[in-house]
């Protein structure tokens, strides 16, 4: 079998490192992929944003899956366009990733099905210009959120007016986020704990794969501008049956219910941001794809053959569960300036890289130049300890991540604290 991975990421090593350790016999491809996935497979230089040069090289190649990583190529429809050459593509397709392409979809089929999230309104470009969306009227604290896919940036937090000011004029004046942004949800601020719930989907059945928790801020104790995420471990403590129980009673099952009315099938990875708010989850978001870097722990921890798993479901069948054991933390170290300008190029070293039962290390943006391995986006690196506890698996990544060096690195003290 020839499996072809896209993205180059941590989350995309992470899925090839899986998937290879599961299925030693396939071959693997990645696009574009990083320094630590051509250890994997080939890297081949193409754009996975774009659906039919991927399907061209998938045919080329004798391509049998993809596993797409991020949520661009599954909005742009690679998944449509794979089935219609008769190719299996692990991932939602384009009108099912709706859920995580816009927010205001998201949000109205909520609405229908009654799913648990912060009461909201939808206002587009035009309203702000009529001035029917009036700044000076919204009543902090407040979210704002651009509807469409903004990489994690299009999320503002306004405690007070002026943050709302500088939201809607990022958004709607300076366009930062371009069509992406032409319609807004102003939702309700919901205090309480955080998570993220991860569950493995075929034709609208799902099974619970495990909880993680994320940490988007840069600096420690939740300082500093967002991230991609800076860090991540699974099991988490709060993650009881119970919560597990309820978010797939009120959230999980009406949401493929509705989607089945509404004649979406869903295959693939579904990612719940989650807020615990009084007691009761509420749906902050939902993404089409794992994590990054939430991937990074929940699949070194998946016992089960995941390979087995993603071919089957892929067919439209699912295991009884999904069984997974220990901890795993992640600590990303970041260039120097991420998530703003930061240099590339930087020489990385690494004393060690070979995975042992106590860590592992997936590459993220990084890439091979002349023999040596050097920085080639903002999160360089994802340092994994592994235990049969968090305190294990912490104790394991804060002591690798010793042998690692580049020039700035920046990694957070605090994951899992
Ligand atoms: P999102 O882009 O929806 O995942 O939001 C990014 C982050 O903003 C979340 O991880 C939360 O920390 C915060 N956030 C989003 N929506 C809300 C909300 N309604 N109430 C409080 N915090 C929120
Ligand atoms: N770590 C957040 C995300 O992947 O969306």
């Amino acid at each position: 079998m020839r499996i072809l991975v896209l993205g180059s990421g941590g989350r995309e090593h992470a899925i090839g490192w899986k998937l290879k350790k599961d299925y030693k016999e396939a071959e693997f491809f990645f696009a574009p992929g990083n320094a630590g996935t051509e250890k994997l497979g080939l890297n081949l230089s193409i754009n996975p944003n774009d659906p039919y040069e991927v399907a061209s090289v998938c045919s080329e190649l004798k391509i049998d899956l993809v596993f797409p990583g991020p949520e661009n190529p599954l909005s742009y429809g690679v998944k449509d366009i794979l089935e219609k050459e008769g190719k299996m593509c692990f991932g939602p397709s384009q009108s099912a990733a709706q859920l995580e392409a816009s927010k205001s979809f998201a949000k109205k089929i909520m609405e229908e099905a009654r799913i648990p999230t912060a009461p909201f309104k939808i206002y587009t470009l035009d309203d702000f210009k009529s001035g029917k969306l009036n700044p000076e009227k919204i009543k902090t604290p407040i979210v704002i959120k651009a509807s469409g896919l903004c990489a994690g940036k299009g999320t503002f937090v306004c405690k007070a007016s002026t943050d709302v000011q500088t939201a809607l004029e990022k958004i709607f004046i300076k366009r930062e986020f371009g069509d992406q942004g032409n319609e807004i949800i102003v939702e309700e601020f919901l205090e309480g704990e955080e998570i993220s719930y991860f569950a493995l989907c075929s034709n609208n059945e799902f099974r619970f794969i495990g909880f993680a928790r994320d940490y988007k801020r840069l600096m420690d104790n939740d300082q500093g501008p967002n991230t991609g995420g800076m860090g991540a471990y699974t099991p988490v403590e709060y993650g009881t049956e119970e919560l597990r129980n309820k978010i797939e009673k009120y959230i999980v099952s009406p949401l493929m219910e509705e989607l089945h009315r509404r004649k979406i099938l869903y295959t693939g990875i579904l990612y719940i941001g989650i807020m615990i708010h009084k007691n009761t989850p509420y749906v902050l978001e939902f993404n089409v794809r794992l994590g990054d870097p939430e991937a990074q722990v929940i699949l070194p921890c998946i016992k089960d053959n995941f390979a087995d798993i993603v071919i089957q479901a892929s067919e439209g069948k699912l295991p009884q569960r999904i069984n997974s054991e220990g901890s795993a933390l992640c600590i990303v170290m970041a260039s120097q300036g991420y998530p703003d300008k930061y240099k590339k190029g930087v020489e990385i070293k690494i004393k060690g890289e070979e995975e042992s039962d106590e860590f592992i290390i997936f590459h993220a943006g990084t890439k091979r130049d002349n023999g040596k391995i050097v920085s080639s986006g903002g999160r360089v690196l994802n340092v994994v300890g592994l235990g049969k506890t968090k305190y294990e698996a912490k104790l394991n990544a804060y002591n690798k991540i010793k042998d690692i060096n580049f020039e700035g690195a920046h990694f957070r003290k605090d994951i899992g604290s």
